[in-house]
């Protein structure tokens, strides 16, 4: 009886050790797989960066990485708040671009179409820290000193997300140094062409002010199937905000007229609409 129970609760336990086994061999397995993922993301991103960075003929690229990731890792990727890429901007500063500026809402293919093929503006996507995380997501969590690039918090699920928290601080900034003659490319085909939600209308127009800036500049791109015109109560709501010494000047341009002076790079910027 003894014997008989002792061998039996040594199968048991024999059973038991080979699920335990398997249990912790699966275990390991998802871990590494895990984090060789992790370490695969952070290192596939951080040449994304890089490369991009390097494009801008800057040598301290190592740098700026160094100072951006510093920022998220390791953090709850819903308390990031605006301020915390302060370290980024002083690293990687805006340049100013009197009368070059152009700022975009709701026409942001067309307006990179025609700023790829000309020099003629200025986009915040033009610049270093733009164009480095243009179309990127990027997070980190707490615990973890990677960065990963699935799983992140939505734009509109947490105020302070991590890539929502980049967009508005570097937008306020890029604002900040705009001067002279400021354009800005709004969509004549939708009702609101001027959305006070935008970034363009909640963080790029109240950093504008007289002193720096003298002109805005709206280009309503007129599409065949366009619903407003300048005259539209949307941009009185954009005047209404505007500082009052900046003067407000609206044009409205036909797509295919952007797309001329797109592909005639001789056509003095003057003269495309
Ligand atoms: C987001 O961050 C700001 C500081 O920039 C803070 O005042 C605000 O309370 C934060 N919001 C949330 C929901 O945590
Ligand atoms: C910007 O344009 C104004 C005239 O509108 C001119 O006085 C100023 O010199 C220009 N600034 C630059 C940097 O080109
Ligand atoms: C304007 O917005 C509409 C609707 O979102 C979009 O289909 C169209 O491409 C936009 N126009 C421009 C010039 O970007
Ligand atoms: C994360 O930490 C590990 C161990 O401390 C280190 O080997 C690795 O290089 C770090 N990764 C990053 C992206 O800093
Ligand atoms: C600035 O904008 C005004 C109004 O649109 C225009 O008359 C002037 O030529 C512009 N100046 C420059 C330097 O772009
Ligand atoms: C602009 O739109 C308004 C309202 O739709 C219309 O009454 C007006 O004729 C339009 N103006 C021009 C110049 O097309």
């Amino acid at each position: 009886m003894e014997r008989g129970e002792f061998r039996g609760s040594g199968k048991r336990r024999r059973k038991c050790c080979l699920i335990l086994c398997v249990a912790v061999i699966l275990i390991i397995i998802i871990a590494v797989v895990l984090s060789l993922t992790l370490r695969q993301e952070t290192s596939d991103f951080k040449t994304i960066f890089l490369d991009r960075c390097k494009k801008f003929k800057e040598n301290n690229c190592e740098n700026i990485w160094e100072v951006f990731q510093k920022i998220y890792v390791n953090r709850d990727p819903c308390q990031v708040p605006m301020e915390a890429y302060d370290p980024l901007i002083t690293a990687a500063p805006f340049k100013p671009s009197c009368n070059k500026t152009m700022f975009w809402s709701k026409t942001k293919d067309v307006v990179h179409s025609f700023t790829e093929k000309r020099d003629c503006f200025l986009t915040m996507e033009d610049t270093l820290l733009g164009s480095v995380l243009d179309g990127l997501t990027w997070c980190g969590k707490e615990g973890s000193n990677e960065t990963l690039t699935t799983g992140c918090p939505g734009w509109t699920e947490c105020e302070n997300n991590t890539v929502r928290s980049f967009w508005n601080r570097a937008s306020a900034e890029f604002a900040d140094t705009a001067c002279g003659n400021v354009t800005v490319m709004l969509n004549g085909s939708i009702m609101t062409p001027f959305d006070s939600r935008s970034i363009f209308g909640s963080i790029e127009v109240k950093r504008f002010n007289s002193k720096r800036v003298r002109n805005l500049n709206v280009l309503l791109v007129m599409q065949k199937n366009a619903v407003v015109n300048c005259t539209t109560d949307s941009l009185q709501e954009l005047q209404k905000v505007l500082d009052k010494g900046i003067k407000y000047n609206c044009k409205e341009v036909p797509e295919s007229l952007i797309e001329e002076c797109s592909s005639h790079p001789e056509k003095p910027c003057e003269s495309c609409w």
